[in-house]
């Protein structure tokens, strides 16, 4: 892709740069990694920039990944009926529930805890309904509250492009959240809410049956491999738990606030991550 003369460019890392300097990725004074932080850079903010409400629906996977809708995402989630015939409360028959349009169903109309007051709507996630990886971060913000989608904020571009340069794809994977509602004002979810919500994340694993859980951030990381956990101390390591490999990394947030000290970390999680899938489960190799 060739650089537009004299347009200044604004790095996902935050930072402006003259077309051809390459902010994103490492030495500044290494032509390889100023080509590499060029080429991703440059096909991420031309090919990849988040969907908008105004995007025709397009629905696929039963209605499970959404890039964008013909009206506004809280009155589709209200449009949702509960035609799930059971006596149990909804969240009593998450045990029962095996397969992620129902348990969908289930989760929009989650009112386990207060968050779902102050959002608009559950982000119940999306992807590959039978996804080999996993991504789990803490909870939706902003932007993820108003389209109802997980990771479609800045956080999200830089997980995109994260997959994107290491051979995946956002639609082979499936990327969902702690909780499922907006905290208000980004806070982080209180032990309480955490609580309430995990028994959706668990039902949406036990569905998916993902060999790869990849923990965004510490509180995906301590709540799903272990409380103990220190990201900056161990991410990168792997874990294995009921049958599940889990890669604890970085939230993408994270990475955007301390690029000088995370993106290196961050893109070395992912290589570390598209190699133990090549090698466990075949499929290619993009080193
Ligand atoms: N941060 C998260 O943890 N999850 C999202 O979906 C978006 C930002």
């Amino acid at each position: 892709m060739k650089d537009k003369p004299g347009v200044i460019q604004r790095s996902l890392f935050g930072g402006e740069s003259l077309p051809g300097q390459g902010t994103l990725f490492g030495d500044p004074n290494s032509a390889a990694d100023q080509a590499v932080g060029r080429c991703v850079e440059q096909e991420m903010l031309l090919e990849h920039m988040g969907p908008t409400v105004e995007e025709p629906c397009r629905d696929l996977q039963e209605g499970l990944f959404h890039q964008g809708r013909e009206k506004p995402f809280h009155e589709v989630r209200e449009d949702i009926h509960h035609d799930v015939e059971s006596e149990l409360p909804a969240q009593d028959r998450l045990a029962e529930i095996d397969n992620l349009v129902v348990l969908r169903q289930t989760v929009l109309e989650c009112r386990r805890c207060g968050l779902r007051q102050g959002a608009r709507g559950a982000v119940f996630g999306e992807g590959n309904p039978a996804a080999d990886i996993m991504f789990v971060g803490e909870g939706p913000g902003q932007r993820e509250d108003e389209l109802g989608r997980p990771f479609v904020g800045r956080a999200g571009q830089l997980l995109d492009l994260m997959l994107r340069s290491h051979g995946f794809s956002r639609e082979e994977v499936f990327i969902a959240n702690i909780v499922k509602c907006r905290p208000p004002g980004n806070r982080l979810p209180a032990p309480q809410e955490v609580e309430a919500c995990l028994p959706n994340l668990e039902a949406q694993i036990r569905i998916i049956r993902p060999k790869i859980i990849v923990t965004l951030g510490a509180l995906a990381s301590q709540t799903l491999i272990d409380p103990g956990l220190r990201v900056t101390r161990d991410r990168g390591k792997w874990f294995q738990k009921d049958g599940v490999s889990y890669l604890t990394t970085f939230h993408p947030a994270a990475v955007l606030r301390d690029e000088r000290n995370k993106k290196r970390l961050i893109w070395e999680d992912f290589a570390s991550l598209r190699q133990k899938y090549t090698r466990l489960y075949g499929g290619k190799d993009t080193d």
